[in-house]
């Protein structure tokens, strides 16, 4: 071992040792013959002092050093000069006092550096990725995506889940989103598919017997890109046998709150709050709601349909709704600039026609560029239907179901971020349950699997399932953290006459479904026991934990919003005997 202690561990009772040191200048300060040095490793930092003590050649290399030059110090360890101490470090109380320093390697000039006090920009972060992850933000993210996986992995393995290892290179797995190919050399023409999720797998081994099964396990799949999505990403996931929904949920509730107390300190109290889908379309416009705050939408369709106004009856005669919500005491912050960017906001975004609000004054009256166009008594009932005090802001949406819960879900979590309603560091923990069957996909006229083809229906709604596909909610689950679907899962169809039924109205005919998944059918006609899992997003469940808004900060190597890998340059061109070799040929790309 080159060093004896690392750069964050000394403390003042090991004044008077012998140590070396090993790492990165973070800083150096010449006071005209004695040398400050800060040496930093991902453990911490340390004050290392060069003097004229430490002799002429030991000054002269300390006086050349520059940031992230790597360096190794012997020397004795020593209390600081009086009221010179460091609270903020760790190693705040004590320096080195260099006897021998030797420069291990030469640094160029660095493109930024980590401890800059300017955020370099993401491009640049990203090309020199390996300067970017020695900045203090980075390494305590990874220390923490660490923690959470051994966390993880200790829990299912004391709950006797097994960990198995499923293939990268398989056959398209049914995610719903684009696979990433790999073309085969042995067999001309075909291809592997990345797996979008280990989802067919998992189910086999619960046919073969493996009652409870975890994997951490890299998906791949070829979607846009989001702040909450990357190409390839990593998922816990689990499957059981012999379980229904609430098994699953508990076990999951009993991981999130191992993983809060011993992450975050937090103590979280058990049954996790679950609320249906519908519940959560009708109250906050959203399948993953951040119920950190209120602000829950309330329905007036009916008050609509009294009125004569034009945009209100409008909407409601269309088959649509009036809602809204209330931000409570805070109208005068509300200028009507602001009202018009929020009106610009909803309109651009979610295809919203406009914006109607009201504002109650102080002696209880209604202020409303409306207010003209809609009757006393309806905005009476208005007022009731809010609880309406002054101080208060309504804002309504009048539109379908679809605009209304897009507009003032997206309303809802942009003033809660620009009111502040919210602590950053809270975390809220909650599940929705009894999504949909089906979504219907009206462009193309034909029912789609809201989760995956595989998912159970409720027992209850078994019967239905032909005639009202639409009414039919499925054992599904998703937990939902601080507004995020951090997870998802279901219980499977384990029968081939209820999967035959879900395969008919989805549009499956027997012949795709013996292509795309006969191996799972197959399997499920040997002894398949009842079952069920989830998967959570570990780069998600991390970013959460971290407090911060981007995945691409919890992912050692991540992509950009394009899918690229700045650092390596993948994906790059091959040579062309590779393509030979694989019988492929790549088109001219068409010009621009
Ligand atoms: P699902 O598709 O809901 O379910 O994925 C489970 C969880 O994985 C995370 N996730 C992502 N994270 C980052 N980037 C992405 N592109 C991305 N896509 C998904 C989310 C999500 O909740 N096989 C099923 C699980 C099951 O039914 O057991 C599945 O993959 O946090
Ligand atoms: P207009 O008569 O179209 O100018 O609309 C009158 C007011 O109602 C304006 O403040 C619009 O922003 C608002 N408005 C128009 N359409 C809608 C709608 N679909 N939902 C809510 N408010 C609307």
């Amino acid at each position: 071992m080159l060093r004896s202690h690392t750069c964050g561990q000394l403390r003042s009772s090991d004044i008077g040792q012998q140590v070396t040191l090993c790492g990165w200048v973070d800083s150096t300060r010449d006071y005209g013959g004695m040398i400050f040095i800060d040496l930093r490793d991902r453990y911490g930092k340390t004050q290392v002092v060069v003097t004229p003590d430490s002799g002429d050649e030991n000054l002269e290399i300390a006086k050349r050093l520059r940031g992230e030059d790597v360096a190794l110090f012997t020397g004795t360890v020593a209390s600081r000069l009086e009221g010179k101490d460091n609270e903020k470090l760790a190693t705040g109380g004590i320096e080195v006092r260099a006897s021998r320093l030797q420069l291990l390697n030469r640094c160029k000039t660095p493109p930024f550096f980590p401890n800059q006090e300017e955020m370099p920009g993401e491009d640049l972060r990203l090309r020199y990725r390996y300067i970017d992850l020695r900045r203090e933000q980075m390494q305590r993210t990874l220390v923490l995506r660490s923690a959470i996986i051994k966390t993880m992995r200790d829990y299912f393995a004391d709950n006797d889940f097994i960990d198995v290892e499923t293939p990268i290179l398989g056959r398209s797995t049914p995610e719903g989103a684009r696979d990433y190919l790999v073309p085969s050399r042995v067999h001309w023409g075909h291809f592997f598919a990345l797996p979008q999720s280990p989802q067919l797998y998992k189910q086999i081994l619960m046919v073969a017997g493996y009652d409870r099964y975890v994997q951490i396990a890299r998906c791949f799949r070829d979607e846009d890109l989001r702040a909450d999505r990357q190409p390839e990403f990593t998922q816990l996931d689990m499957e059981m046998s012999f379980v229904d929904a609430e098994d699953v949920i508990g076990m999951i509730d009993g991981l999130m709150k191992k993983l809060a107390k011993e992450l975050l300190g937090l103590e979280l109290t058990l049954p996790l709050p679950r609320m249906t889908y519908d519940q959560a379309m009708e109250r906050y416009g959203s399948d993953a709601p951040d119920l950190r705050y209120g602000m829950q939408i309330v329905d007036c369709s009916d008050l609509a349909r009294q009125s004569e106004f034009r945009v209100f009856r409008g909407a409601v005669d269309a088959g649509g709704f009036v809602r809204g919500i209330k931000i409570d005491k805070r109208a005068d912050e509300f200028s009507r600039k602001r009202i018009d960017e929020l009106t610009e906001f909803v309109k651009h975004d979610f295809a919203a026609k406009g914006l109607a609000w009201f504002r109650v004054e102080p002696d209880g009256s209604l202020w409303s560029p409306i207010s003209k166009n809609v009757e006393p008594a309806v905005i009476e009932q208005l007022k009731t239907r809010f609880a309406c005090e002054p101080g208060d802001l309504v804002m309504l949406l009048a539109d379908n179901w679809e605009v209304t819960c897009k507009g003032l879900n997206g309303l809802r979590r942009r003033l809660a971020a620009e009111l502040k309603l919210f602590d950053p560091k809270q975390m809220h923990f909650s599940w929705v349950v009894e999504f949909p069957m089906f979504e219907h996909d009206a462009e193309e006229e034909r029912w789609v699997a809201m989760h995956h083809p595989f998912t159970a229906p409720r027992p209850q709604d078994l019967a239905q399932l032909k005639s009202d596909p639409q009414a039919c909610r499925a054992q599904a689950y998703d937990l939902i953290v601080n507004g995020y679907e951090a997870g998802g899962g279901t219980i499977r169809i384990h029968d081939s006459e209820t999967q035959q039924v879900v395969f008919d109205l989805l549009g499956i005919s027997p012949e795709m479904a013996k292509d795309r998944f006969g191996f799972l059918l197959d399997a499920l006609g040997y002894g398949a026991p009842p079952h069920g899992g989830i998967a959570l997003g570990i780069d998600r469940v991390v970013m959460l934990f971290a407090g911060l808004d981007n995945i691409r900060d919890c992912i050692a190597f991540p992509k950009t919003q394009r899918a690229m890998d700045l650092m390596t340059e993948a994906p790059g061109q091959v040579e062309t005997k590779q393509l030979h070799e694989l019988h492929i040929q790549v088109e001219t790309p068409p010009a621009k």
